[in-house]
C-alpha cells in the first residue's frame, strides 16, 4: 500500500512526504519531479511551451506508472487527483491523504519557495488561490481517506500525526 499525499500547491506535500518516507524507511516519489526528469524541462516551461493539456497527459501517464508501485510515499501535483482516472489508479493500491492550508498561508509558502507555479502567474495571486480552491474543494474532499490541516504545524509534527493516524489503515 502506498501513502499518497495530495492537495493544493503549498500545502506541504513534498516536505511532509520526505519526512514520512524517511520515518517509514521507504522511497519518496514526487510525481512532478518524475515529470521533470522524464521531459528534461521544468513544469513552468512545459506549460509555456506545450500548454496545460500536454502537461496533464504526461502527468496521467506518470501517475499510472507510479500507482503500480508498492509501499512508497507519493506526492501528487496539485491537480493530479482531479482527474478521475488518476484518482482511481492511485486509490487502488494506496491511501489518499489530503493536505489542506489556509489561502494566505499557501500564498506565503509559494512566494517563499520562489519557484514559478504556472497556475499562479497572475497579479492577484490570493484571489486565484481562493478561486482554484473553491473549484477543487469537493473533488479534493471526496477522494480523501484522511484530511490533515497543515497551516499551523511544522512538517515534522504533521508527519508524526499522519503516522499515528495511518496505523488504523492497515
Ligand atoms: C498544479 C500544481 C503543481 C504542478 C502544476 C499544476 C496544480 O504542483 O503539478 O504546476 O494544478 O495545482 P504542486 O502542487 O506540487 O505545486
Amino acid at each position: 500500500m502506498n501513502l499518497v499525499l495530495y492537495g493544493f500547491m503549498g500545502v506541504g506535500k513534498t516536505s511532509i512526504g520526505e519526512l514520512l518516507a524517511e520515518k517509514l524507511n521507504t522511497e519518496f516519489i514526487d510525481i512532478d519531479e518524475v515529470i521533470v526528469e522524464r521531459t528534461g524541462i521544468s513544469i513552468s516551461r512545459m506549460f509555456e511551451k506545450y500548454g496545460e493539456e500536454r502537461f496533464r497527459e504526461i502527468e496521467n501517464k506518470v501517475t499510472r506508472e507510479v500507482a503500480k508501485k508498492n509501499n512508497k510515499v507519493v506526492a501528487c501535483g496539485g491537480g493530479t487527483i482531479l482527474n478521475p482516472e488518476n484518482r482511481r489508479h492511485l486509490s487502488k493500491n494506496g491511501r489518499l491523504i489530503l493536505l489542506t492550508a489556509e489561502p494566505a498561508v499557501i500564498l506565503d509558502r509559494v512566494q517563499k519557495q520562489g519557484g514559478k507555479r504556472p497556475l499562479l502567474m497572475v497579479d492577484d495571486k490570493l484571489a486565484r488561490i481562493q478561486d482554484l480552491l473553491a473549484e477543487r474543494h469537493d473533488k479534493y474532499v471526496e477522494a480523501a481517506d484522511l484530511i490533515v490541516e497543515t497551516s499551523w504545524e511544522t512538517p515534522k509534527k504533521l508527519a508524526e500525526e499522519i503516522l499515528a493516524s495511518i496505523e488504523g489503515f492497515q
